[in-house]
């Protein structure tokens, strides 16, 4: 499987569909418009407290430039008036420590007025199947222990999860994708 071209379609836990791609360096407009739009409160949860007002061109270039290797992000999108939005990004990274332990970081953000239809849930099953090519065994994460809606996706998902307490309210979790 070829990550940079992955293509899939995910059911919405209500109606419809969402289609799941992976994120492309002309997607830069379409990024920012999802991170402007999102309300403070996804903001607190994604940034881990930073009051993150604006994303810089250099955070939008490592965002959307993506090498799909040790840096892997799906988008999902919806065709919204004939334009393609996206809706959520769910992305991992692998650092030079993670790699012995063949290990990623996963994060995710779901736009405030799509979230609760399965997104997010879709996106971590993307990104599973996509790390599991490439002989990643394990996902990790930060989370606020006050973020019940993620971690209502990873336990819904069936993955079992192990986490440790860090400081100001972080708990940093992780759990094997391994099949
Ligand atoms: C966490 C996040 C990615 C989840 O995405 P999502 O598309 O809303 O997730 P889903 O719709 O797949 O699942 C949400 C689940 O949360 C639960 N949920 C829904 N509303 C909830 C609420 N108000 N409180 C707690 N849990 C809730 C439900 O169990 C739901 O699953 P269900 O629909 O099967 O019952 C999204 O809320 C988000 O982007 N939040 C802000 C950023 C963030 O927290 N990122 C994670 C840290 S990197």
């Amino acid at each position: 499987m070829d990550a940079r071209f992955y293509n899939a379609v995910a059911q919405l836990s209500d109606v419809g569909t969402v289609a799941i791609r992976s994120l492309r360096h002309d997607d830069k407009e379409r990024l920012l418009g999802l991170f402007r739009r999102l309300m403070r409160r996804s903001i607190y949860f994604r940034f881990l407290g930073e009051d993150k007002k604006d994303v810089t061109p250099d955070e939008l270039a490592y965002y959307t430039e993506i090498d799909f290797e040790n840096h892997v992000a799906l988008a999902a999108c919806l065709n919204e008036g004939g334009e393609e939005r996206i809706v959520g990004v769910g992305r991992y990274t692998v650092s030079e420590e993670s790699k012995s332990s063949k290990s990623a970081e996963v994060m995710f953000c779901v736009g405030d007025e799509y979230q609760g239809r399965g997104i997010g849930t879709a996106l971590l099953d993307h990104l599973v199947r996509i790390a599991r090519t490439q002989g990643i065994e394990k996902f990790e994460g930060r989370l606020f222990a006050s973020n019940s809606r993620m971690f209502s996706v990873l336990e819904k998902s069936g993955f079992t999860l192990k986490s440790v307490k860090e400081s100001g309210g972080i708990v940093h979790t992780e759990f094997s994708i391994k099949k």
